[in-house]
C-alpha cells in the first residue's frame, strides 16, 4: 500500500523457520575439523543443502565431492546430513580415510528402523523422492528387499504379491499430508502393514510446515528462503500454494522478481532447515529496497532440540 506516496510492505516472518538441530550440528561438525587442523578436511557431497553454506565452508578450506574416490587417503572424510549408505560407508573403512559422520542423528534412527523391519522378514516400503541423497543413503542400509515409492500410484504400481508382510519407512521431509495418503495407499493395498505413520518426518520438517499454513492466513504472497535442491524448502512452497498462496522459492534477495508484489501488502518469508538467516535478512533487505517494510514474526513453537556432536570431535575440542 502506499503512505505518503511510497510503497509500503507488510513482512510476517513464520515461526520457526530455518535452521534445524541437524543442520547446525552438521555444519559444527565442518568447522571443528577444519579447527584441528588435522590434515584437509573433505566433505561427502553439500553438507546440507545450501550454497550459501557450502561455499562459506569452501572458503575456510572445506573440499566438497560427490565421490569417495576423490578423497585423499590422509584426508578427514565427512559424510553429509543426508546419511550414505552401507556401501559408501564399507568404502570408506576399506580405505581406512578418517571417517566422521555427520548424518543427521534423525536419518540415522530411520535407518535402523528400516533395517530392523528388514531382519523381521518384511518387505520395506520406503515413501521418499528418487534421486535425493537421503533416499539413496537409506535404501542402501537395507539388506533384505526394499522398494521405493512417490505417491498413491506408485503404490498401486508395485510388483509385489498383495500379501506380503510390508512395512513402511520415510524420507524425513516430506509433505506430512502428501505422505498420510501415500500410508493410507499401502494400508489399502496390502494385507499385513506397519510403519511409524507420519513419525519419521522429523520434527523441523513438521513444525516449518504448520508454521507456513498459519502464515499464508496472514499474508497474499509467500517466499521461501532455500536452495532449488533443499527437500523440505521445497516441500514449503508447495504447502503455500495449496493453501492459495503465490509462493516463490528464493535462493536470496537477487532472486526477488518485482512482479510477484505487484499490489501485495503483506509479503510472508520462511527458510527451509538448510537456509541460514543470513538469506533471510538478504531477502528483507531487497525488500526494503522497493519499499518500506514493516517486519513482524508470527507466533509459533519453540524450537529446544539439541544434537550431541560426534565422540571424537568432543574429543578433540
Ligand atoms: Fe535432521 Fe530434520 Fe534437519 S532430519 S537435518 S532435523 S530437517
Amino acid at each position: 500500500y502506499r503512505q505518503n506516496g511510497e510503497f509500503c510492505m507488510k513482512i510476517i516472518l513464520a515461526q520457526p523457520r530455518g535452521f534445524c538441530a541437524g543442520v547446525v550440528r552438521a555444519i559444527e561438525i565442518v568447522e571443528r575439523a577444519l579447527a584441528t587442523g588435522e590434515g584437509p578436511v573433505y566433505v561427502r557431497h553439500e553438507i546440507v543443502h545450501n550454497r550459501h553454506v557450502v561455499d562459506s565452508l569452501k572458503a575456510k578450506g572445506a573440499k566438497f565431492v560427490e565421490d569417495l574416490d576423490e578423497i585423499p587417503s590422509d584426508a578427514v572424510a565427512i559424510f553429509s546430513a543426508h546419511g550414505v549408505s552401507r556401501d559408501v560407508e564399507d568404502g570408506a573403512a576399506k580405505r581406512n580415510l578418517n571417517v566422521i559422520d555427520a548424518t543427521c542423528p534423525l536419518v540415522t534412527k530411520v535407518h535402523n528402523q528400516g533395517q530392523r523391519y528388514s531382519s523381521l522378514g518384511r518387505t520395506v516400503i520406503l515413501i521418499g523422492h528418487a534421486g535425493h541423497a537421503e533416499v539413496e543413503g537409506t535404501l542402501g542400509r537395507i539388506t533384505g528387499p526394499v522398494y521405493l515409492v512417490e505417491n498413491r500410484e506408485d503404490v498401486l504400481n508395485l510388483n509385489i504379491p498383495d500379501d506380503t508382510p510390508i512395512a513402511y519407512i520415510t524420507q524425513t521431509t516430506l509433505s506430512v499430508d502428501d505422505t498420510r495418503q501415500t500410508i493410507e495407499a499401502v494400508k489399502a493395498r496390502f494385507s499385513d502393514v506397519i510403519g511409524p505413520e507420519t513419525r519419521d518426518i522429523c520434527y523441523a520438517t513438521q513444525n516449518r510446515q504448520t508454521a507456513v499454513r498459519n502464515l499464508c492466513g496472514h499474508v497474499e504472497v509467500l517466499l521461501v528462503v532455500g536452495s532449488a535442491n533443499s527437500s523440505n524448502s521445497n516441500r514449503l512452497r508447495e504447502i503455500g500454494e495449496e493453501c492459495g498462496v503465490p509462493s516463490y522459492l528464493v535462493a536470496d534477495g537477487g532472486q526477488i522478481d518485482p512482479r510477484w508484489l505487484a499490489g501485495k501488502e503483506t509479503i510472508g518469508i520462511t527458510a527451509g532447515a538448510s537456509a541460514p538467516e543470513v538469506l533471510v535478512d538478504d531477502v528483507i533487505g531487497a525488500l526494503a529496497k522497493l519499499g518500506s517494510v514493516e517486519i513482524k514474526a508470527l507466533q509459533g513453537v519453540e524450537e529446544k532440540i539439541t544434537f550431541r556432536l560426534p565422540p571424537e570431535l568432543l574429543k578433540a575440542s
